[in-house]
């Protein structure tokens, strides 16, 4: 390919990222929706998790990481992971505006809360999610915005994202966990949920057979993906090529147990993963 057309904005990818491998759900979506375009993900595995920390600390984080992503030349960023979009987005936001290609910054609250709002049939949308994500009220924010009468419950569930990064096998602990954050959805009649962490649509079968079969779980990612394809089409940024794009892995962590769970949740080869930024400091990898 000549360089000219190597350096075209249509041409750069789009830049993803995480705490960890939950964002691998968002970017399934994407590699399936979108199928030519190239995508750079970032897994900030070395601060992981970032459930439990303070929305400035987060903000600071997020910044960071697209900062890395900007220097490979991202066209748009996804912020998947839910605590950073909930505590960083009008930040990364204002942060790409600054760019020469004045790149968007798409989170994943908003159209799970939109989804969420247009499946309920009696009002009650159930919300799980971090620490952060929940007491931030991002959600309650964004669903009140389409409609200030649904009613919305949430619970907070500490460490579930935790027993999710850990990874396979799924055993008891995780049943029973599990079991313990649907209880409150279950009492309240919700007839929707939200997965309010991108980690989350890993236990998926294990939610819906608790919450029961009538109860319509909403992800964000499928939603996230058609407005990543809007935005690319309404800005002439969708890459105008006729094969498959290419896909590619940066940690901040351990690339090796990054690549060795990471198959398991994208569900598609991962090929190389390399370490990016700087090593973070000792107490930036554990939450106060
Ligand atoms: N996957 C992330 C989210 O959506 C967070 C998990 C964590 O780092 O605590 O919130």
């Amino acid at each position: 390919m000549p360089a000219a057309a190597a350096s075209a904005p249509q041409d750069r990818p789009i830049g993803v990222f995480d705490s960890g491998v939950g964002g691998l759900t968002v970017l399934h979506e994407l590699l399936v929706q979108l199928p030519r375009e190239d995508f750079v993900y970032l897994a900030d595995t070395a601060r992981f998790p970032y459930g439990p920390r303070p929305r400035q600390e987060l903000e600071r984080f997020a910044l960071e990481v697209a900062e890395l992503l900007l220097r490979r030349r991202v066209k748009l960023l996804v912020v998947a992971c839910n605590s950073a979009t909930a505590a960083a987005l009008p930040a990364l936001q204002e942060r790409m505006l600054q760019t020469t290609l004045g790149v968007d910054v798409v989170g994943v609250v908003r159209p799970g809360a939109v989804h969420a709002v247009a499946a309920t049939r009696n009002g009650r949308v159930g919300v799980l999610g971090t620490e952060a994500t929940v007491a931030s009220g991002a959600y309650l924010e964004a669903m009140a915005a389409v409609d200030p009468h649904v009613d919305v419950v949430q619970v907070a569930c500490p460490d579930l994202a935790d027993i999710i990064e850990g990874g396979f096998p799924f055993d008891q602990r995780v049943v029973d966990t599990v079991r313990r954050y649907t209880r409150p959805l279950v009492e309240a009649g919700v007839d929707a949920v939200v997965l309010g962490c991108t980690h989350y649509p890993l236990v998926r079968p294990m939610l819906q057979r608790m919450l029961g079969p009538e109860v319509a779980i909403i992800s964000s990612g499928a939603p996230l993906a058609r407005q990543v394809g809007h935005i690319l089409g309404a800005r002439g940024l969708a890459a105008a090529r006729e094969r498959e794009g290419e896909y590619s892995f940066l940690t901040t962590g351990d690339p090796e147990a990054f690549r060795a769970l990471g198959t398991h949740f994208l569900q598609m080869p991962l090929g190389e993963v390399r370490r990016a930024g700087p090593a973070p400091t000792p107490s930036e990898v554990t939450p106060a």
